[in-house]
């Protein structure tokens, strides 16, 4: 994390090069040194003689970790570790994991080179254009409570979502149980969650989620933000607005709150109620959506009675 880009961000005005050497102890040419740094990543900054630097622009295509905290700092205290390029965060993730298992983290990448999704499939994002990240946190909680977490997560995320929807579009997006966001048929959002458990507790959970964004998906099934809403998303803001809502979820569960987050989550769900194929461990049931249970579990009838199930997919 670069403080003087941070200070300047903060102070969202022209500083002196004088100040920040002051504000720092350093030198005015260490001074320069973090300007050039911070333009080498596609941070403009004006300089004008006697006033001193001034960022004018953020850049789209790189995320800049200090502007995220910049857009969180009030709300959330979160460690973020940026990588220019990754095989996978959460891979990233669970191999350093002795480095992040005291603090809450968020590892973001924006060139994720082997993305992994649910079921050993690939997960494919265009560089510098969609999000792919991952939260690390430690709950010291049951493992029966894994999916309250993974509850959570695609909530949080769905979220932070609706306020880019028009009226038109806001009933059309759906979680897709557990944790998938889509609209309608396509595919906007997966979520992988892994756990590092010792016993029958959960050590840290490694929450990675991949949100299409401003790339132009063709493939079929998949969609992203500004395919929806026709134009593009800053991808700061809408990260900052995971981040803040995920934080803010997580505290009301620890307030005891589950029991809201969860209806929330359940009054989201793509077709509860309806006639469904779902696939379990190699077998395939039709039935109807009957129900959602609090610890994840779904609940689908068919000819044989009512089955309740923790693994697998609708397809
Ligand atoms: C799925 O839909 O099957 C889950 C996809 C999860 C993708 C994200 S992108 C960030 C994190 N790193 C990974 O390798 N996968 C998750």
């Amino acid at each position: 994390m670069d403080k003087i880009l941070l200070y300047l961000l903060e102070r969202d005005d022209f500083v002196s090069g004088e100040e920040i050497s002051e504000a720092f102890s350093i030198s005015r040419s260490a001074v320069w040194k973090h300007i050039e740094s911070a333009r080498e990543k596609g941070v403009k900054i004006e300089s004008i003689a006697r006033k001193g630097y001034k960022i004018c622009e953020i850049p789209e295509d790189r995320i800049i970790p200090e502007y995220i905290y910049k857009l969180i700092k009030d709300k959330v205290s979160l460690e973020i570790v940026y990588l220019d390029s990754v095989d996978s965060t959460n891979d990233y993730a669970k191999r350093n994991i002795a480095r992040f298992n005291k603090k809450e983290t968020l590892i973001i990448t924006d060139n994720q080179t082997s993305g992994r999704g649910r079921f050993d499939r690939k997960w494919i994002s265009t560089k510098g254009k969609d999000l792919t990240f991952t939260f690390i946190i430690h709950p010291n909680v049951d493992i029966g409570k894994f999916y309250h977490f993974t509850i959570i997560s695609a909530l949080s995320v769905f979220d932070s979502i609706i306020p880019l929807l028009n009226e038109n579009q806001l009933g059309r997006l759906k979680i897709k149980w557990p944790n998938d966001i889509y609209y309608d048929e396509n595919k906007l959002c997966g979520i992988l969650s892994e756990i590092i458990s010792e016993e029958a507790r959960i050590n840290s959970l490694i929450i990675g989620i991949g949100l299409n964004v401003n790339s132009s998906k063709n493939t079929e099934g998949a969609i992203s933000l500004s395919g929806i809403i026709g134009e593009k998303v800053e991808r700061h803001k809408i990260l900052a607005e995971i981040i803040i809502q995920f934080q803010e979820y997580l505290s009301e569960y620890w307030r005891g709150e589950f029991k809201y987050i969860f209806n929330k989550w359940k009054k989201n769900l793509k077709n509860l109620g309806n006639f469904v194929n779902f696939s379990s461990g190699g077998s395939v049931i039709h039935g109807k959506f009957l129900d959602v249970n609090e610890d994840g579990s779904i609940v689908i009838e068919d000819n044989e009675g009512k089955h309740c199930l923790y693994a697998g997919e609708f397809y």
